[in-house]
């Protein structure tokens, strides 16, 4: 049998995506990149905000038709959407044969054989088809980042956000499990490993923290490059961002989502730190890391946000200057809080304080990525483009230890691999797109 997955929302819903395909792998079945060979698909969707869901959903739509084409295909959905509407699906989506919510990640092989069941004999292809169980960092292994989910679910209940109710309470991996997970992420190929969570730096098992846990990380033979999204600012105390700064393989890139830059809104939206402490820890991860970058979330039409209050968020992005932004429209989830009260900014307005915010956090990022030419950065290079282009140059494309997307001239004797790690110097930028060459490998 052959399956196909469709994954919708954040890298936490990749990696959730990596763990089933681990487990209908186990099952004998092999991944293919289309709908149309595939017997089984899997949706794995996203709620964040109400456009995500509906992207997921109505692709379930289309499904109805791709489903009768073929005697015998099923559709799975997961993920966050899946467990907001569990409930209704057998009515609503008639066509999904198996629904496996968020919270029941780790139970999806045994739901798995319970949909399979009688109707596919998987031991006996398994038998064929399939040699070894995938060991278990293998699993989360893409490209040649190992995608490690250290926690699932949120404690925090920020008013707007819907995720602490579909993923559920705060659960942490201990921390050899996690080791045991780099460790085989990088005996598969990893150069860099990614540690998934909700509020990352909130990690502590077992009397260790956060701090311990990159420590100990850091200490794995082979790895060059250790990531995490998202830490929460409450938690980013001096401790962690000591941490942060000596540890070798920990890259010189923060996310710290902000979401806005109104105390009003902040307190309303009960994020548990003001502007002040936010550009404070800033500051300090500013002072140890030399040339760290910082990324951020931000919202824009949270209910009562005034123009005054908008300001405040654009004179924030000013005064830090993230080297990129993710920005978002204000969307009310059921049973949020915040869609408690009235979604009051019109959505024309949210409209164009979106387009100016990011017109302002695209001007920024163009400058930061101006200041970098000239510079040597170590990218980790991902692909090296086929064909050369019109000029008969050959490219490849990586990725700097602040994040930043490279896209690198080869020369014609150059032996540059996928997952290699090389210096190159900056030699241009576009907006916030960098070119750079080669200088060894
Ligand atoms: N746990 C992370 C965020 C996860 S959700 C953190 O706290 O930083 C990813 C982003 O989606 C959030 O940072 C926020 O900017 C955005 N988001 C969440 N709920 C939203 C909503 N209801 N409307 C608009 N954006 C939302
Ligand atoms: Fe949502 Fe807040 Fe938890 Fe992030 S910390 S997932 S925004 S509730
Ligand atoms: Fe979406 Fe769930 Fe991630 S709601 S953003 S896929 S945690």
């Amino acid at each position: 049998m052959k399956y196909h997955v469709v994954t919708f929302g954040c890298q936490m819903n990749t990696a959730d995506s990596i763990e089933m395909s681990a487990a209908l792998n186990a099952k004998g079945m092999n991944a293919v990149s289309s709908l149309e060979e595939a017997d089984i698909v899997l949706v794995n969707t996203c709620t964040v905000r109400q456009q995500a869901e509906h992207r997921a959903l109505s692709l379930l739509g289309r499904l109805k038709e791709w489903k009768t084409a073929r005697e015998g295909r099923l559709v799975i959905l997961t993920g966050c959407a899946a467990e907001r509407i569990k409930d209704e699906v057998h009515w609503r989506m008639p066509q999904v044969d198996l629904t496996v919510g968020a919270k029941d990640i780790d139970r999806f092989s045994q739901r798995l054989d319970e949909l399979l069941g009688d109707s596919f004999d998987w031991r006996s292809e398994t038998s064929e088809s399939f040699t070894e169980e995938p060991s278990p960092a293998a699993r989360g292994t893409k490209g040649f980042v190992a995608y490690v989910t250290i926690m699932r679910g949120c404690n925090y209940s920020c008013s707007y956000c819907i995720v602490p109710a579909v993923r559920g309470r705060e659960i942490y991996r201990p921390l050899e499990t996690i080791l045991g997970e780099v460790k085989a992420g990088v005996e598969s190929g990893a150069k860099e490993t990614l540690l998934l969570g909700q509020t990352v730096n909130s990690y502590h098992h077992d009397g260790r923290d956060f701090s311990e846990l990159l420590t100990q990380i850091d200490r794995v033979p082979g790895l060059k490059r250790t990531r995490f999204i998202s830490p929460h600012p409450h938690y980013m105390n001096t401790r962690t961002i000591d941490t942060i700064a000596t540890l070798p393989t920990v890259c010189e890139h923060v996310h710290l989502p902000v979401q806005s830059g109104s105390d009003l809104i902040l307190k309303r939206m009960r994020r548990n730190y003001d502007r002040v402490g936010y550009i404070k820890a800033v500051n300090y991860l500013r002072e140890k890391i030399p040339n760290v970058s910082v990324t951020t979330d931000l919202i824009v039409g949270f209910p009562g946000e005034t123009e005054e209050d908008f300001k405040q968020t654009l004179t924030l992005v000013g005064e830090i200057g993230f080297d990129s932004a993710y920005c978002f429209k204000y969307s009310p989830r059921p049973g949020t809080t915040a869609a408690e009260s009235v979604d009051d900014v019109p959505r024309q307005t949210k409209e164009e304080r979106l387009a100016r915010l990011l017109e302002a956090t695209e001007a920024q990022a163009a400058r930061r990525a101006s200041q970098m030419v000239g510079s040597v950065q170590e990218i980790l290079t991902e692909e090296i483009l086929e064909l050369p282009d019109t000029k008969g140059i050959q490219w490849a494309t990586g990725r700097t230890r602040g994040n930043w997307n490279v896209r690198c001239q080869l020369d014609i004797n150059s032996i540059v691999k996928p997952g290699d790690l090389v210096a190159v110097k900056l030699t241009a930028a576009h907006g916030r797109s960098l070119e750079g060459n080669i200088c060894s490998a």
